[in-house]
C-alpha cells in the first residue's frame, strides 16, 4: 500500500493573519475576509448549514452528481483522457472528490486546502480505500496564489472546485484564480467547478438567514475568532446578523452589524498589531464579512472563457438552481 505524501507550500503566520484582520477593523468600511470564518468551530457550524433545508446549495450539487454523473465523467474524461491527476482545491474532508474515485479513476489524487493538517487524517482514510492511488496533500492559501509543484501535475489534470467556493470571489478575481488553476494544467486537462445561480430573492436570502439561526452563528463566530486571534473585546450581544441580495452585483453580502453605539479594543502587542487600538461603531454600522456571487449560466461560461477554458458544459438541476460545469483546460 501506497503512503499519503504532505507538503506545507505556505507558512501560516498567525501575525500576518492578525494584521489582516486589524486592518480590515480600521478601514471605513470595516470588512474582513470569510476566510475567518473557518475555525474548528467555524468549520463545524458550516457543516450545519449545509443540513438546513434552506440551505439549497450543497444538497442541489450533489443531486446533479447522483443524476448525472456518467455524463458528468465522460465529459470531465473528454478532456483528460483516462487516469488523470486530479488536483481538488479546498479538499477539507475529501469527501466530494471520494466519490468521484470510480467513475474518474485518477492516477494520482493532490488535496489543496490552506492548512495540510485538516487533510491527514482525510487522506489516511482514503489511502485504505484506495491502496493504489497516489495521494498528496498540499497546504497552500490558493486564494492568494495557486502554484503546485510541477512534478505533481505531470500529466493531463483534472481540476476539482465544487461547493460554489467560487462565489467567494469578485468576477475578476475568479477570472484570475481559474486562470491560475488552468495555468496548473501544462499538459491540459478539465476543469468540474459548482456555481450557485441566480434565483429569486426571497429563496436566496432565506439561504443565507435561516430561522434556525445557525447562519447567524457561523456570522457572529468571526467575531469570537477576532477576540482569540487580536484580543479584541467583541461582545457578541451587541451585533446582529445581516444577509441581503444586492442584485446589482448579483451577490448574497453578509454583514454583522451594531445593535447600539460600541467601541472594540484591542491590546498591545497582540499577534501582528503594533500598537493596539479601538474602534467606534455607529448603532446600525457594519462589518462586511462575506459576498458570495450567484450566476446565470451564460455569464458563468463566459468567466470560464474569460479565464482561458474552453468546450464548457453545464449541468443543472430541473429547478436550474446550481451548475456543475465542465471545461476544457
Ligand atoms: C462555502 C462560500 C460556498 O457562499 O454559500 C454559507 C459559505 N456562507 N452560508 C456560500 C456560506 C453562509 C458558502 N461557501
Amino acid at each position: 500500500m501506497k503512503a499519503p505524501r504532505f507538503f506545507q507550500l505556505d507558512s501560516l503566520d498567525a501575525g500576518l493573519l492578525a494584521a489582516e484582520a486589524e486592518a480590515g477593523l480600521r478601514a471605513s468600511a470595516a470588512a474582513v475576509s470569510p476566510k475567518f470564518f473557518y475555525d474548528l468551530l467555524g468549520s463545524r457550524l458550516f457543516d450545519a448549514i449545509t443540513e438546513l433545508d434552506e440551505y439549497y446549495p450543497t444538497r442541489t450539487e450533489a443531486g446533479i452528481f447522483a443524476a448525472q454523473g456518467a455524463a458528468i465523467a465522460d465529459a470531465v474524461l473528454g478532456g483528460t483522457g483516462p487516469q488523470p491527476v486530479m488536483v481538488d482545491l479546498g479538499a477539507g474532508s475529501c469527501a466530494k472528490a471520494a466519490k468521484l474515485f470510480a467513475a474518474v479513476q485518477p492516477r494520482r489524487y493532490v488535496a489543496v486546502d490552506i492548512s495540510v493538517d485538516y487533510l491527514r487524517e482525510a487522506l489516511a482514510g482514503l489511502q485504505r480505500e484506495h491502496p493504489a492511488v497516489d495521494l498528496v496533500g498540499v497546504g497552500q492559501d490558493f486564494a492568494t496564489r495557486l502554484a503546485l509543484p510541477a512534478e505533481l501535475v505531470d500529466g493531463p489534470a483534472l481540476v476539482f472546485y465544487p461547493g460554489s467556493s467560487i462565489g467567494n470571489f469578485a468576477p475578476a478575481e475568479a477570472v484570475r484564480l481559474l486562470s491560475q488553476a488552468r495555468a496548473q494544467c501544462r499538459q491540459g486537462g478539465s476543469l468540474l467547478i459548482g456555481a450557485d445561480l441566480v434565483k429569486d430573492r426571497a429563496a436566496l436570502e432565506l439561504a443565507y438567514d435561516d430561522p434556525l439561526g445557525v447562519t447567524a452563528a457561523f456570522n457572529l463566530n468571526l467575531l469570537r475568532r477576532l477576540n482569540a486571534l487580536l484580543g479584541t473585546d467583541f461582545d457578541l450581544r451587541q451585533w446582529r446578523h445581516v444577509a441581503l441580495f444586492d442584485t446589482r452585483h448579483s451577490r448574497i453580502e453578509m454583514h454583522l452589524e451594531a445593535r447600539e453605539t460600541l467601541t472594540v479594543r484591542w491590546p498591545q502587542g497582540a499577534a501582528g498589531s503594533g500598537e493596539g487600538g479601538e474602534r467606534r461603531f455607529g448603532a446600525g454600522e457594519r462589518i462586511h464579512t462575506e459576498n458570495s456571487y450567484k450566476w446565470r449560466a451564460a455569464g458563468f461560461e463566459a468567466l470560464l472563457h474569460a479565464a482561458g477554458y474552453g468546450a464548457v458544459r453545464c449541468f443543472t438541476d430541473p429547478q436550474g438552481w446550481f451548475g456543475v460545469f465542465v471545461a476544457r483546460a
